[in-house]
């Protein structure tokens, strides 16, 4: 039997992934002891602490289901889903800034018609979206499909509504381009919203005094066949938590001015039955390919 002093467990730890099979998942899992292992030495953890942490994941994954990923908004809440966005999108030759997906991009994007009303049944001020899609050369992108979801006048996504089992979905749906690249659709004005906090990530959130507001947006993915699926969001300038997003998701490119109009005619030539307001923004995506994420619960596909 072996003793090891802690260094020379490190090492026997990293030597025992040696034989895995998968050189990239062998790199990852030593890198990771690595880092674990330095923490623990770093911060001289206590068995407390330690079991704090295990009661604190198990809870994280308690709390997950089909339409509810704690895992995802730990991540966010970490900077962790920035960061990887971040390394995976350092040279963007013009592309659209990306931003996380976050937890709620659940599925049940149903192709919808241009200018449909996504959110007929909410009350809230009236919003004409407007958009486009092209290349980097400004080349427009037929037949794109675009995902778009959004939080209710109240902050939460339909999913979080115990309605959404029976009356499906809202506040969501998908656009395909048309031969201009151009999609638009009717909604409400998003408002900012708390992430859940009756859960063991929320409720760290709050312990540790940060706020757990995202400022208000849009959420889109765009997902041209050949193109890098464009995750991201349209953010809504002047918004009060646009500098201190707790998932740390805004990019100064994707904040829209949202114009108020009191135009009695849409520019689409449907006639407005009030004030409402307009966003506009352009996507522009680069050529790749690689899968879009996909729903939970679902596997990835090209077409999600
Ligand atoms: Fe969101």
């Amino acid at each position: 039997m072996t003793q090891f002093n802690d260094t020379e467990l490190t090492a026997a730890v990293i030597k025992s992934f040696e034989q895995t099979p998968n050189s990239r998942a062998r790199f990852l899992l030593q890198e990771l002891v690595k880092s674990l292992h330095d923490y623990v030495r770093k911060t001289d953890l206590s068995f407390e602490e330690w079991d704090t942490a295990i009661g604190f994941l198990t809870r994280t994954g308690q709390k997950c289901t089909d339409i509810r990923q704690e895992f995802i908004l730990l991540s966010d809440v970490l900077g962790v889903s920035m960061l990887v966005d971040a390394v995976n999108h350092r040279d963007r030759d013009g592309a659209t800034e990306t931003t996380v997906l976050g937890p709620f991009y659940v599925g049940e994007h149903k192709v919808t018609p241009h200018g449909s009303d996504i959110s007929a049944d909410l009350s809230g001020e009236r919003m004409f979206v407007q958009s486009r899609v092209t290349d980097l050369g400004g080349k427009p992108l037929a037949g794109v499909p675009v995902d778009v979801w959004h939080a209710d006048q109240d902050g939460f996504y339909d999913s979080q509504r115990p309605s959404y089992a029976t009356d499906g979905p809202s506040s969501r749906a998908r656009f395909v381009t048309d031969a201009d690249g151009r999609f638009h659709f009717r909604t409400i004005v998003p408002c900012s919203y708390p992430i859940p906090t009756d859960g063991p990530v929320g409720q760290m959130i709050m312990q540790t005094n940060r706020h757990p507001m995202r400022p208000a947006h849009v959420h889109f993915l765009v997902n041209a066949r050949g193109y890098e699926p464009l995750i991201t969001h349209v953010f809504v300038e002047g918004d009060k938590y646009i500098d201190s997003d707790v998932v740390f998701g805004v990019k100064d490119e994707l904040i829209a001015r949202v114009e108020k109009r009191t135009d009695p005619v849409m520019p689409d030539g449907k006639p407005a039955d009030g004030p409402w307001h307009l966003m506009t923004y352009e996507f522009h995506v680069k050529p790749g390919g690689g899968l879009a994420p996909a729903p939970l619960g679902t596997k990835a596909t090209e077409d999600a």
